[in-house]
């Protein structure tokens, strides 16, 4: 194992690059932000001082959400919303205006995924990750838009996205393209609603373990073992770093900054080695043994 040191680690949870009250009087709507890497952005927003609207379509998320931002004494409204649904996404809108206004920032975080060999994939396995991944997406942006451009007020929206998108990610072909399209769809909707002063960008995490990982998820995770050592950075993330990179995109000090994809994962996805490690098909990766002959 290397000695080297790597990325230093960051600042604690609770500080932050921003002035405080940077967000005083905004709403950020989150989807999926009642776990994971949305509930840490949720955080990062409300300890500027942004009020919170939690959209998932899982109750007990929901709640988990709620206690997040209470916790930290900021105001939260949680709507059920499944975003593949339109009149839903609409209704969750309503009941986000009605509580605090038309929220100022989206922050497009829910996304499904699983690990599996493209030839396993059902077509409704296909279907269902796209159309929550990329779909759903494009709904909530699509109401989010045709809101603030209706009132003329100016907003901003970050795109979770993944490193796969530019690279392809074996295991993961569905969640692969839909993320590509995701991106795809960063700069083409941050030309076109630029001129309303709606800015829109991408932002990637690298990996940040937490409590929240599927199943599915952790178990691909859990086939390496130690896992700064296979970062450049020699650490992995921490979950405030993708906070700060949320709340600092949508803030008023990025606003030149439209159509890019951040990607916060200490370089990881540029890795490239002298000599090409065997490869390994995904079928093995994930002990699924031979595909089946007729
Ligand atoms: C194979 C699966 C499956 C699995 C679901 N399906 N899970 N197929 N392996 N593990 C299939 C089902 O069999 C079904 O097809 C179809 O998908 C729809 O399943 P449903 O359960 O009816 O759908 P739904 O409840 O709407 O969604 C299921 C889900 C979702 C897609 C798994 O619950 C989900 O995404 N959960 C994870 C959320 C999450 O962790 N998101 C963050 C991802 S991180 P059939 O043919 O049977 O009808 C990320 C960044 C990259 O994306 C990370 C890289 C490591």
């Amino acid at each position: 194992m290397s000695d080297t040191p790597g990325l230093p680690a960051p600042p604690p949870p609770g500080a932050s690059a921003l002035p405080a009250g940077t967000y005083d009087g905004d709403t950020v709507l989150v989807t999926g932000a009642g776990t994971g890497l949305g509930k840490a952005i949720a955080v990062e927003f409300a300890r500027l001082g942004a009020s919170i609207v939690v959209a998932s379509r899982n109750p007990e998320h929901l709640a988990a959400g709620r206690r997040a931002i209470e916790a930290l004494g900021a105001d939260v409204e949680v709507v059920e919303c499944d975003i593949r649904d339109a009149d839903a996404v609409a209704a969750a809108f309503d009941a986000a205006e009605e509580r605090f206004g038309l929220p100022r920032v989206l922050v497009n975080n829910a996304a499904a995924n699983f690990p599996s060999p493209a030839e396993d994939l059902s077509p409704n396995a296909w279907r269902t990750v796209v159309d929550i991944t990329l779909n759903g997406t494009f709904l909530v942006s699509r109401e989010f838009a045709r809101r603030h451009l209706a009132a003329g007020s100016t907003a901003s929206i970050v795109n979770v996205g993944a490193s796969y998108a530019w690279t392809g990610g074996p295991g993961f072909a569905h969640s692969a393209a839909a993320k590509a399209g995701v991106k795809n769809m960063v700069e083409t909707l941050a030309v076109e609603w630029g001129p309303y002063g709606i800015q829109v960008n991408g932002l990637v995490p690298g990996l940040f373990p937490h409590e929240d990982m599927t199943d599915d998820i952790r178990g691909s995770l859990d086939l390496t073992h130690e896992k700064d050592p296979l970062q450049p950075a020699m650490r992995v993330g921490e979950r405030q770093e993708l906070g700060w990179a949320a709340t600092f995109l949508a803030s008023p000090y990025a606003r030149f900054i439209s159509g890019h994809t951040l990607v916060v994962d200490g370089a990881n996805w540029q890795r490239r080695t002298l000599t090409n490690p065997p490869v390994v098909t995904v079928r093995d990766q994930l002990g699924r043994g031979a595909f089946p002959k007729e």
